[in-house]
């Protein structure tokens, strides 16, 4: 027998998908092939604006200048070395982190999921070390954590963990936005407390003012470790660097992922000193922090810094608010450029549709809620070119 099978016949890009790759997801019907800035282009050559940015990866949108240029520059000099050793740009990427968020050290992998494993790891490593053993991490119901076997347990949505129990024991559900509930869960075994500040993939939901003040003096009574999961609203998506500084207080433990290598793949964990305790051999990454990653992730967060991205994000937060106000939704939620809309009907897919033929692309999270999760270069005149196509469609 050889890899050679009976492809023949199919032709089209989606036949073959269905041919040769696992139906993980269901994907709208469309083949991208190129893009640029919040534009990109299907096969046919046909335009779209881009309102979800890879769920929201893009923070450049496509194909940026600079990125192009510092992914070129560091492909032509060393794309990876395993972490066997000292890399320039994996040094260079966490200074900048560091300097941005807070006092902390950093962990590198490539993507959200290994990003939130790492701060599990850490989390009982730490209860190890500083609770008598305590393991169990408390995260809300209808949080999103990520796919691997422990991040689909954390994550509170039975679709994604059910299918494939058995599943790690450690991992306690709460309401969101319930600090009380947080303090009545919380026992003897707890060691920390994981939260997305907005959650995003359930569509939108922003921590409740307050909320996120009130679990970080529970968790300093306490002695439990605060993560935050700022896989989707770090970097400046939610009109700040990082969604916490919103608030007053800092975590001991943030992951990071998707807007980072601006669409190349790459996680990273922070931790506070306190909570920094994994020792040589305790965790690790083949491709992890590699030159390539790093190199592009520094060369965004100096693209955001320089061209004042992180207050656009802000400001054009407003305007897109502004323009899902009036699509006849019941609600409409949501942070700088992370926002949903809730239809009362079941119409939400129906209208990914619609928009999609008329050149727009939004994210349709469940039968009633669309998320909008642009480039963080988005302008106001696309904004408003969205918004004619979108109450065209909610019509
Ligand atoms: C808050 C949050 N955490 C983790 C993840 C998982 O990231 P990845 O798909 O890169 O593993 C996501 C992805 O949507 C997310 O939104």
């Amino acid at each position: 027998m050889t890899g050679r099978d009976s492809g023949a016949g199919l032709t089209t890009t989606p036949e073959l998908a269905e041919r040769y790759l696992m139906q993980t997801g269901r994907r709208l019907p469309v083949t991208f092939v190129r893009g640029e800035g919040c534009l990109v282009y299907d096969d046919t050559g046909r335009e779209y604006l881009d309102l979800v940015a890879g769920i929201a990866v893009n923070l450049l949108g496509h194909a940026h200048p600079d990125v192009v240029r510092a992914l070129a520059s560091q492909a032509s000099r060393l794309i990876h070395t395993s972490n066997l050793y000292f890399t320039e740009p994996q040094v260079e990427l966490a200074r900048r982190l560091v300097e941005l968020s807070f006092p902390s050290r950093a962990f590198f992998c490539n993507s959200g999921a290994e990003a939130n494993e790492a701060a599990i790891k850490l989390a009982r490593k730490w209860g190890t070390k500083n609770r008598d053993g305590a393991f169990e991490i408390i995260t809300t119901t209808g949080s999103f954590h990520g796919r691997t076997l422990a991040a689909v347990t954390a994550g509170g949505q039975h679709k994604y963990s059910d299918p494939f129990a058995p599943l790690p024991a450690g991992f306690v559900h709460v309401p969101y936005n319930d600090a009380e509930a947080i303090e009545s869960a919380t026992t003897d075994a707890t060691v920390a407390v994981m939260l997305e500040p907005v959650m995003g993939e359930i569509g939108v939901v922003p921590a409740a003012a307050g909320y996120l003040e009130r679990v970080r003096a529970w968790c300093d009574r306490k002695n439990l470790l605060l993560i935050l999961d700022e896989v989707q609203t770090g970097l400046g998506r939610t009109g700040r660097w990082f969604a916490y500084q919103h608030t007053r207080i800092a975590p001991d433990v943030m992951t990071l992922a998707k807007g980072l290598g601006g669409g190349v793949p790459i996680g990273a964990c922070l931790a506070a000193p306190r909570a920094d305790v994994f020792e040589p051999g305790d965790h690790g990454s083949t491709f992890g922090g590699n030159p390539l990653a790093c190199a592009v992730a520094s060369t965004v967060l100096e693209i955001v810094e320089r061209d004042g991205l992180v207050g656009h994000a802000a400001e054009m937060g407003d305007v897109l608010a502004q323009a899902t106000a009036d699509l006849g939704a019941s609600q409409t939620r949501g942070v700088g450029l992370m926002r949903a809309f809730e239809f009362e009907a079941p119409k939400a897919k129906a209208f990914q549709h619609a928009c999609l033929d008329a050149g727009l692309v939004v994210n349709a999270v469940d039968d009633h809620s669309v998320r909008l999760v642009p480039p963080l270069i988005i302008t106001a005149r696309q904004i408003d070119r969205a918004h004619g196509v979108m109450k065209q469609a909610a019509g």
